[in-house]
């Protein structure tokens, strides 16, 4: 019988064959001992003795090299000395393909070498756990938006405008004439609430970022979110109950997972419980200048106001009501301060910083007419956008949750790079 190694405890005294990897091998004289791995959680250890397999398996054993992709058959014994509590005794084993020399693994590498062998550095038990902690995130993510009743739909990557500023666009030249790729499906995501209601779409957004630091990906995958007959405040409350439904499943599939990445997980505990802060921009500028910050008002928030910010509390933060002019042109300006949006992006704690933008948009169409005319953007091509306030507006929110942010965020990782498979940063295209 095949089974997966994370599935193993259920076998204990059975014989089961294990189509894997080895991940890494060491023999003493009549004895080998092999770390399979098969792409579920962990490692089992399978102990080859000269005195159980034939003598040609034992050969085998003994010449096989790291990585080779192995076919392993054996009794499953609890084993509390092996990694992951169980062993497997092997009666016989066959190589599918013996591998060439590894290139990682036999000494400390740097984060360039590593990044170079992206194809294979994906195998590492990290990696792997990463990359399950990523896919229940998906997962929750589109079950929440289904049980609240939200339409899944898709918005284009090739589009004519910016959404998010045009000093971030990637441009290409489309049968003569120019188009960028997307920054977020929002634009079109409004149009898709007035005909559905709630919806929101999933995929890859792109910005020509020209920011090195740990938060920034030119590739990366945003759920956008998008509310007819929706005020900010309830947005907010939408958003806090999402991120606690994805934490509870994460916490609840992907416990082995998160142990593997030496995540500590009270913090993420702590959140699940709810109770988000709120605070203005201007409360968080008066909180961050105690903290010691030389953040001026008008200033965005920088990387090092979040990461301190989000240290100080043990919940996620909204700050809501930036300076209209730091932010994007569809903002609805605040009724109450009408200096400021209805906006909210949201914090994440532990320094992670900002995992969520959203607002409430302009709904009304001699605003929005005049606000494209401030931000110089071409009244034209956003016809089609004036439409909605034309024809049957309704105010409306919505919002933007970074994929990979949020899969650094709960996997603890330190940097943005090994939350996707393939990281596009500013230095690299490869693999
Ligand atoms: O805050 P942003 O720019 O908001 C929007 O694009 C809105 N149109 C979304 C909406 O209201 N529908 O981006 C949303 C989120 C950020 O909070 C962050 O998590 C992520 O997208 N993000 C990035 N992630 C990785 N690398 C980058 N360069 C990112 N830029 C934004
Ligand atoms: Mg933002």
């Amino acid at each position: 019988m095949i089974v997966k190694i994370s599935e193993i405890a259920k076998y204990v005294g059975q014989e089961v064959t294990i189509q894997g990897w080895i991940a890494n091998l060491r023999s003493s004289g009549k004895i080998v001992f092999l770390q399979l791995r098969d792409g579920s959680a962990g490692v089992l250890q399978a102990v080859i003795a000269a005195d159980v397999v034939s003598k040609s398996d034992f050969e085998t054993a003994k010449t096989a090299t790291t990585e080779s992709s192995v076919e392993v058959s054996g009794k499953v014994m609890a084993e509390s000395r092996s990694p992951g509590g169980f062993e497997l005794q092997a009666k016989s084993i066959k190589i599918i393909q013996k591998s060439e020399e590894y290139p990682i693994g036999k000494k400390e590498h740097g984060p360039e070498f590593l990044l170079d062998n992206r194809h294979l550095w994906l195998r590492s038990q990290q990696q792997v756990a990463i990359l399950q902690v990523r896919d229940s995130i998906i997962w929750a993510l589109r079950e929440f938006f289904r049980k609240e009743g939200f339409v899944m739909t898709d918005t284009p990557i090739l589009t004519p405008t910016s959404c998010e500023g045009t000093t971030t666009l990637f441009a290409t030249e489309y049968f003569g004439e120019k188009a960028y790729l997307s920054q977020s499906g929002q634009l079109y995501l409004e149009a898709l609430a007035m005909a559905l209601g709630k919806v929101y779409d999933f995929g890859p957004t792109f910005r020509a970022e020209k920011s090195k630091t740990r938060r920034h990906l030119t590739e990366f995958w945003m759920l956008d979110a998008e509310m007819a007959y929706m005020d900010l405040e309830q947005s907010m409350a939408l958003q806090e109950r999402m991120l606690v439904y994805v934490i509870k499943k994460v916490l609840q599939e992907r416990k082995k997972e998160l142990e593997i990445l030496e995540r500590d997980i009270k913090p993420l505990e702590k959140v699940a419980e709810g109770g988000f802060i709120k605070m203005t921009y201007d409360e968080a500028l008066a909180e961050l200048k105690k903290l010691g910050s030389d953040i001026k008002r008008g200033e965005d928030l920088g990387n090092d106001d979040e990461t301190i910010l989000t240290h100080a509390h043990d919940k996620p933060i909204f700050v809501t009501n930036y300076p209209l002019e730091i932010k994007a042109f569809y903002m609805k300006p605040d009724p109450k301060n009408s200096k400021t949006a209805l906006c909210a992006d949201l914090l994440a704690p532990e320094g992670y910083g900002e995992v969520i933008g959203g607002s409430q948009r302009i709904d009304d169409l001699k605003l929005l007419e005049q606000r494209l005319k401030e931000y110089k953007l071409p009244r034209k091509a956003f016809e089609w956008y004036l439409d909605l306030r034309r024809y049957g507006s309704v105010p409306h929110s919505g919002f933007g949750i970074g994929l990979e942010r949020t899969v650094t965020w709960l996997c603890g990782l330190k940097h943005v790079r090994e939350s996707i498979p393939f990281p596009r940063l500013i230095n690299r295209l490869t693999p």
